[in-house]
């Protein structure tokens, strides 16, 4: 096979073709991208979920038992509610929601020994201008339309809107919701303080972006390919070299693959001889020599 310009052109179209492989998408649960920056915003990380039991011990360490809490300070009721996800409580009672979805309830309050949901389960944060906002509707029924025969479907429902800011100073995977009011005891507003709401990153993390070991391989592909169509050009325009001579350095190349060969050709006796007395020595030492070198994904 000869080394031609064109061949060079496919390799460098390869390469950067993988650096700009992964295809965002905004569509991923709990993940918004802002139209005005591009970063993506996680906020999976403030999602509660149950802790699943094995064996009597807890499976998940950041599982938690309870959901966030927010005082209700004059509202006569405090809430509970969660991120993207239904509260972990177990609610039952839940007044004008079918039993069927109190699994879906995503934020409630109580008062007087009953449950009202202000909104059933939702995973698609969006950003209204510059607000990261998340929304939960189809609660339990308003005030309103509760005297009413609230069998009919138009009877209008508590629904709640949060809006996320950015808290630096706050730990990892905690929110902070706190109620700022509510219209009519139907719709109810949040802010909800979270590091998780703070500078997003710019590759959507459910599309297995690329880790930092990853961008590092990327940046060493592109010198290889610098390297590789500079030294070509070179050796073709200025050396007039054809064929696999006008790959740069050509022959120091040929000589180090050469070195290699012998080298390995030298080893394997050794290497077999190890495996063979303790046998996971050889698994591990092949594992390192293969450590230095640079993944060009990280999932
Ligand atoms: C809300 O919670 C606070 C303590 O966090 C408590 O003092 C207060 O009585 C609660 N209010 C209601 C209406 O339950
Ligand atoms: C919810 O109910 C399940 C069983 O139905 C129970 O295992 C779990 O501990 C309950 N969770 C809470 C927070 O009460
Ligand atoms: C309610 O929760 C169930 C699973 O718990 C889910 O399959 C269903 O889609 C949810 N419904 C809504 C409207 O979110
Ligand atoms: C609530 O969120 C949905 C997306 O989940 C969006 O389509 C809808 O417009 C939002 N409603 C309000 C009132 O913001
Ligand atoms: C319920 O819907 C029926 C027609 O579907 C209507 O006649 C009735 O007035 C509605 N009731 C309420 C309380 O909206």
């Amino acid at each position: 096979m000869k080394l031609t310009g064109s061949h060079c052109l496919f390799l460098i179209s390869t390469i950067l073709g993988l650096s700009s492989a992964e295809s965002p998408n905004d569509d991923a649960p709990c993940i918004a991208r802002s139209p005005t920056t591009g970063l993506f915003f996680d906020l999976n990380a403030i999602s509660l979920f149950p802790p699943e039991m094995k064996d009597g011990k807890k499976v998940l360490k950041e599982a938690r038992d309870d959901s966030w809490h927010a005082k209700g300070h004059d509202y006569p009721a405090n809430f509970t509610l969660n991120i993207c996800a239904p509260v972990i409580e177990n609610v039952t009672n839940v007044v004008g929601v079918d039993s069927s979805r109190w699994k879906n309830v995503s934020a409630y309050y109580e008062r007087d020994e009953k449950v009202y949901s202000i909104g059933e389960q939702a995973s698609e944060p969006f950003f209204r201008g510059r607000k990261l906002v998340l929304n939960y509707t189809n609660g339990s029924p308003c005030p309103d339309d509760l005297n009413m025969a609230s069998t009919n479907a138009s009877t209008r429902r508590k629904s709640t809107i949060m809006s996320f800011l950015c808290d630096r100073d706050a730990p990892a995977s905690v929110a902070t919701p706190s109620f700022v009011g509510s219209m009519d005891s139907c719709t109810y507003f949040f802010e909800v303080r979270s590091s998780a709401a703070c500078g997003g990153i710019a590759v959507d993390p459910q599309a297995g972006g690329l880790g930092p070991g990853g961008v590092f391989g990327v940046i060493m592909l592109i010198a290889v390919a610098v390297y590789l169509i500079g030294g070509c050009a070179y050796q073709r325009t200025v050396m007039h070299q054809r064929g696999w001579r006008q790959c740069p350095n050509f022959s120091l190349w040929a000589g180090f693959f050469d070195f290699v060969k012998v080298s390995i050709f030298a080893l394997i006796p050794c290497w077999s001889r190890r495996s063979f007395r303790h046998g996971h020595s050889a698994s591990h030492a092949s594992r390192e020599s293969n450590g230095g070198l640079p993944s060009s994904r990280v999932d």
